[in-house]
């Protein structure tokens, strides 16, 4: 029996994708959606180093929502990787155990290896392993993603 909390949760959770998002149901799409990162602070055309969202709460809303439409398909749902691709929530994994006076160093450098691998894609030898996002997403919505990523993180797959 589902237990009303769990209904509600599972509700909201749906509500909150439509609110973000009129192409839902193409979750699982070839097609890269476009984010709506209203409500964000707009951050320009030049890519920042570090991510200006950690924590906010809209952001985590947002980059949920746009990690559902674009990388969910090959990431898995909720960035638990089905084994297709690297499972995401397992990026900062080597920083979470590395002394405090290192931890934001290798963070950094982590989110300049994200944004490059989301804004350029995967190609070897002329096979796609992972679609450029250049031109499709702007940073609002990349920074958004980090921002979800960085709230399912885990050291065990
Ligand atoms: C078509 C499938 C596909 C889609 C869609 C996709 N990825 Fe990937 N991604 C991959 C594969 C496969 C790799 C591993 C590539 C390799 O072996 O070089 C990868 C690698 C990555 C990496 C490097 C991970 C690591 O541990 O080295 C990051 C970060 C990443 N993807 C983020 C994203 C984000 C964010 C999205 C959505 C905006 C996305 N990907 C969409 C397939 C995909």
């Amino acid at each position: 029996m589902i237990t009303f909390s769990r209904l509600a949760a599972a509700s909201s959770a749906f509500a909150t994708a439509l609110l973000f998002s009129t192409a839902v149901f193409a979750h699982g799409d070839v097609t890269p959606q476009a984010v709506d990162t209203k409500g964000l602070q707009a951050l320009g055309e030049t890519w920042l180093a570090e991510n200006p969202y950690s924590g906010n709460e809209a952001a985590v809303k947002v980059g949920a929502s746009g990690f559902a439409q674009n990388c969910a398909r090959c990431h898995g749902i909720e960035a638990i990787s089905g084994g297709i691709a690297p499972d995401l929530r397992m990026l900062d994994r080597d920083c979470m155990t590395q002394a405090e006076s290192k931890k934001a160093a290798c963070i950094k450098e982590n989110q300049e290896y994200f944004v490059t691998t989301v804004r350029k894609g995967r190609v070897r030898n002329g096979a796609v392993y992972m679609p450029p996002f250049e031109g499709i997403l702007q940073q609002e919505a990349v920074w958004a993603i980090k921002s979800y990523l960085e709230t399912r993180r885990t050291s065990q797959p």
